[in-house]
């Protein structure tokens, strides 16, 4: 464990700051990005917000891919909707980000190259509609539970950001529902497509939510800072418990037999994800990870013309402020 990894203790600071910071999280106040911070923290949730960053952005291709291949307006419209609140997820993300000092090219830069993470499951193909239900259904679900606590995450920038996406995630949850409802009161044809769509979600959605509590070493770092509020293993089976009831009403099967409820525990057990396919998936090799990244760099490639002109228009315009204020002096 380096000295940054070790957090507060081993760190050089006048008391006072550190004090004062302890003190914010005892009382559960933000800290604001004025305020002094451990390093450890700061790159922590430099890290974390990265990556959720990066997770909103290329979410949007599975989905997106649908958007032209979609069987309705309506539903164009919805689906449309939903694709470009995930880019404004990013874009809030990559702001807050910035306020602790880090840079959005760079971040952009450490996606690309794979030095980065993304969430494990935009790494699976969305094969038929159905996949676009069960992505709201299931993955805007997780999403929701992982995120409605972080609403009181101690950093503010990033709790504020999440106030305004986990009200935009609950749309892209229930749009998800709806459609799946919609389907299964349709042909046999339309409910077998549903239900294998839950078959192949199913397990990659209880993998977001990271790997068990004892092999998660950074977990109990991120809880003391009251970065992260649950551990991955309660946050799993929080979604398992909200989950269950509503494939019930939606007549689906969840593919686990051994899904059943626990009345002593008050929760559902349920069978242990293959941790090995996540570990797989996270190294790079889920079957869409190639796809995903290439298509990053190139939109990130294509899009710099429009950065140039961006800056160089930036510059055109602080020059001519600045020439004005010489005017006046004058
Ligand atoms: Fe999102
Ligand atoms: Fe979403």
């Amino acid at each position: 464990m380096t000295a940054e990894q070790a957090g507060p203790a081993a760190e050089r600071v006048p008391p006072d700051l550190q004090e004062r910071f302890d003190a914010t999280l005892a009382r559960d106040q933000r800290v604001e990005p004025r305020d002094w911070m451990p390093e450890g923290y700061r790159r922590t949730l430099v890290r974390q917000i990265a990556q959720h960053a990066h997770s909103e952005i290329i979410g949007m291709q599975p989905e997106g891919e649908w958007i032209t291949r979609a069987p309705s307006l309506r539903r164009k419209a919805i689906l449309f909707a939903k694709v470009q609140d995930e880019a404004g997820h990013g874009l809030y993300l990559y702001a807050a980000a910035e306020t602790l000092g880090a840079d959005r090219e760079d971040l952009t830069e450490r996606l690309i190259e794979g030095r980065q993470k993304y969430s494990s499951i935009f790494n699976y193909p969305t094969l038929t509609f159905a996949d676009v239900g069960v992505i709201g259904w299931f993955v805007d679900g997780a999403a929701i539970c992982n995120q409605v606590p972080l609403c009181r995450s101690s950093y503010g920038p990033y709790a504020r950001a999440m106030v305004r996406i986990c009200k935009e995630e609950s749309f892209h949850q229930r749009q998800g529902y709806e459609l799946l409802m919609t389907m299964v009161r349709g042909t046999a044809a339309q409910r077998e497509t549903v239900q294998d769509a839950v078959n192949r979600w199913w397990w990659p959605s209880l993998m977001m939510f990271g790997p068990p509590d004892d092999a998660s070493p950074n977990s109990a770092r991120s809880m003391a800072w009251k970065i992260k509020r649950h551990t991955n293993d309660e946050l799993r089976r929080r979604f398992v418990d909200m989950t269950v009831p509503q494939a019930e009403r939606l007549g689906v099967t969840l593919p686990d037999p051994e899904l059943r409820w626990n009345e002593e525990r008050g929760h559902h057990d349920f069978s242990t994800p293959d941790w090995a396919e996540l570990a797989a998936v996270i190294k790079g090799d889920g079957p869409c990870n190639a796809e995903r990244v290439a298509r990053r760099r190139a939109a990130h490639e294509e899009g710099a013309w429009v950065r140039e002109a961006a800056l160089a228009h930036a510059a055109k315009v602080s020059a001519r402020a600045a020439a004005e204020r010489e005017g006046a002096r004058a």
